[in-house]
C-alpha cells in the first residue's frame, strides 16, 4: 500500500516510535492524527509535525484504551482530512514487570498495550470491510514473539498483541483489511530508559536484556521498517532481522531455547526482580 493520500492515525504519537512513524507518514504524503496522554506533548509533537507538512497534521489528548477517545480521534481525523485508512496501535506501557505485579497493574498493562488494539479494530474494522481497505499496525514487540526477561505483564501483553493481530490478518485479510505487526527489540525512547528507582531490579534487568541482546536502534530507523512494511504490506515488520532467527530456534527446540533464556537471565544477574509478598 502506498500511504500517499491517504488518512491515519497513530497512538502514542507524541514520542518515540510513535512520533517517528508519524513523521514518516507526513514525508510520504499521509494526512495524520496524532494521539497520546498529555495535552501538552500533543500540542509540542502536532506543531513539529505541521512544520514539516502545513495543515498535514492534527492531535487529540486522550488514553488510547478509551473507546469514547477512539471514536473522537476518528471523529476528528474524518473531518479534517476524510475516512481513516491506517490506524497505528503503538501506544504502549512497560507496567509493573515481575510476579508479584497486582491485578490492578495486570489491568492497566492489558488495556493499553492489548484492549487498546481490539477496541480500535471493534471501531474501524467494519467501515474497512464496507470499503474494501484498511490497513492495521499494531506495535507489539519481539518480546511478543520471544519473551521479555524481567516483566511478565510486558511479555504477556504482547504476546497478545502479536495474537490479535494474527488473527485479525487471518480473519479479515480477504476483505481488504490489511495487518502488519512491529516486533523491534531495544528502540531508544523514554520507554526502554526510564527514570526509575535504584531499586527497580525488574526495570533494569529489562533495560540490561534488551541492550544485551541487540543493537538499539532509533525510532527514525524503526519508522523507515514500518513504511516499507507497509509498502510490501508484509505481516511481521522485523527491524532487528536476527529475531526471525531467534523465532525460529524457539520454535524448532523449544526446550532448548528456555535452557538458554535462563542462561541469559542468569548472566545479567538473574530472572525475578522481587518473591511475591
Ligand atoms: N523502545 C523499545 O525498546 C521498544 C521495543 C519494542 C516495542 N516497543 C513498543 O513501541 C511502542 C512505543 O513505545 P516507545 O518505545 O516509542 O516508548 P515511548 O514511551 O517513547 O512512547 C510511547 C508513547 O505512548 C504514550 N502512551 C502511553 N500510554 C498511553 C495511553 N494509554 N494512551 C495514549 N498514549 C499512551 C506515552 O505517553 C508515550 O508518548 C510501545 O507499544 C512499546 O511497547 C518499544
Amino acid at each position: 500500500m502506498q500511504v500517499d493520500g491517504h488518512t491515519a492515525i497513530v497512538t502514542g504519537g507524541a514520542a518515540g516510535i510513535g512520533a517517528a512513524m508519524a513523521s514518516a507518514l507526513l514525508d510520504r504524503g499521509a494526512r495524520v492524527v496524532i494521539t497520546d496522554l498529555d495535552e501538552w506533548k500533543v500540542a509540542g509533537a502536532t506543531a513539529a509535525l505541521n512544520r514539516r507538512g502545513p495543515d498535514s497534521a492534527a492531535g487529540l489528548a486522550g488514553n488510547a484504551a478509551d473507546p469514547d477517545h477512539i471514536d473522537a480521534a476518528v471523529a476528528l481525523a474524518e473531518e479534517r482530512f476524510g475516512p481513516v485508512s491506517l490506524y497505528f496501535a503503538n501506544a504502549g506501557i512497560a507496567g509493573a514487570p515481575g510476579l508479584a505485579a497486582t491485578d490492578e497493574q495486570w489491568d492497566a498493562v492489558l488495556d493499553v498495550n492489548l484492549l487498546a488494539h481490539t477496541r480500535a479494530a471493534r471501531r474501524l474494522v467494519p467501515d474497512w470491510i464496507a470499503r474494501g481497505e484498511g490497513y492495521f499496525v499494531s506495535t507489539a514487540s519481539a518480546a511478543g514473539l520471544l519473551t521479555q526477561l524481567g516483566s511478565a505483564t510486558y511479555s504477556v501483553t504482547k504476546h497478545a498483541a502479536v495474537g490479535f493481530a494474527e488473527w485479525l490478518n487471518v480473519t479479515y485479510g480477504d476483505q481488504g483489511v490489511r495487518v502488519s505487526c512491529l516486533c523491534p527489540m531495544g528502540v531508544d525512547t523514554q520507554l526502554l530508559r526510564p527514570t526509575m528507582p535504584d531499586d527497580d531490579a525488574g526495570a533494569r534487568l529489562m533495560q540490561r536484556a534488551v541492550e544485551a541482546a541487540g543493537e538499539v536502534l532509533t525510532p527514525e530507523q524503526v519508522a523507515v521498517q514500518v513504511m516499507a512494511g507497509i509498502e510490501d504490506e508484509r505481516f511481521l515488520i522485523l527491524p532487528h532481522p536476527q529475531v526471525l532467527d531467534m523465532y525460529r530456534q524457539k520454535a524448532s527446540d523449544y526446550e532448548r531455547w528456555l535452557g538458554g533464556m535462563r542462561r541469559f537471565a542468569q548472566r545479567l544477574g538473574g530472572t525475578e526482580p522481587a518473591a511475591p509478598a
